[in-house]
């Protein structure tokens, strides 16, 4: 899978390398190769990355040595001194990847060149989108269903925030957050999203990392704070039950309570590995039955109203 994501890459205007979990480089794109903050010397490939950039020692505070310890996304700014003596800025970004058996496998690290800064927030906020680009592609390819799911959510998330008169701004943000809700599922084995039966205890405990793994892809872009937060907490139930972090009422984004209904209406109302489509009138009653445990009163309310008038078609329904 990573190999795949590689190749994606491979055109982006973005210079990445890729390390093993012994910090030997096993990938470089030729923006990074031909970028002027590149590392200099004339074979890079299966050598230790501090053999080339810093004298044989590991770095200090080494952001893949950090990605190796907390096994999520990491960033920091990193000062390359060329041996011409030319100094760069940089801003790095890490991103790790996991085998079938949620063993890392790899960290890709993104280098940017920031050393003209006005530059820099452009081109890592363009570069950033259309690596999350890449990113969603690879989760439609790795789960059929997660992309259908995506655009229904997308779908009756747009419906609620029209009803509850959200700004231009507010709409764009929830449409977003909605079609890449789960996107953290990129992080997420195989065996488990594609599991016919039950889940295992332990299986499930992984499943339920993949709010927060999608939060801290989308975090990484400026401005994208709060579509991050509505990604970390669209598993939260309002009477605490939820997951990751067990909030409750209030303290939950009333936009990650809606896609959370969004998602659940969506989740009954098509086909899954485990189970065929219930009916409608069945998800609108369960919606209903929930509110004010697992769903926000006012919006499991409002989004009732909307399917029981006809205004929420479910048009995407798998069969
Ligand atoms: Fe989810």
């Amino acid at each position: 899978m990573a190999m795949d994501l590689y190749a994606q890459m491979m055109n982006l205007p973005v210079g990445y390398i890729v390390l093993d979990t012994q910090f030997n480089i096993i990938y470089m794109n030729d923006y990074f190769r031909q970028s002027k903050s590149a590392y200099r010397a004339n074979n890079f490939m299966a050598k230790k990355c501090y053999n080339i950039c810093n004298g044989g020692f590991r770095c200090h505070e080494c952001i893949v040595e950090k990605t190796m310890k907390s096994l999520s996304s990491e960033r920091a700014s990193r000062r390359v001194v060329q041996p011409d003596g030319c100094t760069f800025n940089t801003e790095v970004i890490t991103l790790p990847f996991f085998d079938s058996k949620h063993r890392l496998q790899s960290v890709m690290e993104i280098v940017i060149d920031k050393t003209e800064e006005e530059e820099f927030q452009s081109s890592l906020e363009k570069t950033y989108l259309l690596l999350i680009g890449s990113i969603t592609k690879l989760l439609e390819k790795k789960d059929k269903y997660t992309a259908y799911h995506s655009a229904n959510v997308k779908h009756y998330s747009l419906y609620l925030a029209k009803y509850f008169n959200f700004s231009e701004a507010d709409q764009k943000k929830i449409l977003i957050a909605a079609s890449l809700h789960d996107i953290g599922k990129v992080a997420i084995p195989d065996s488990i999203l594609q599991k016919p039966g039950n889940l295992t205890d332990d299986e499930f405990e992984v499943l339920k990392k993949h709010p927060v793994r999608g939060a801290e892809i989308i975090s990484k872009v400026k401005h994208f704070n709060d579509i991050a937060d509505i990604i970390r907490y669209h598993h939260e139930k309002v009477d605490g039950t939820g997951y990751p972090y067990g909030l409750k009422g209030e303290d939950i984004p009333f936009m990650a309570k809606m896609v959370a209904v969004a998602d659940s209406f969506d989740a009954m109302t098509t086909s899954r590995v485990y189970r065929g489509a219930l009916d409608i009138n069945y998800a609108v009653s369960e919606i209903k039955r929930n509110a004010g445990t697992q769903f926000d009163k006012d919006i499991a309310g409002a989004f009732a109203y909307l399917v029981e008038n006809e205004v929420i078609q479910p048009i995407y329904i798998q069969n």
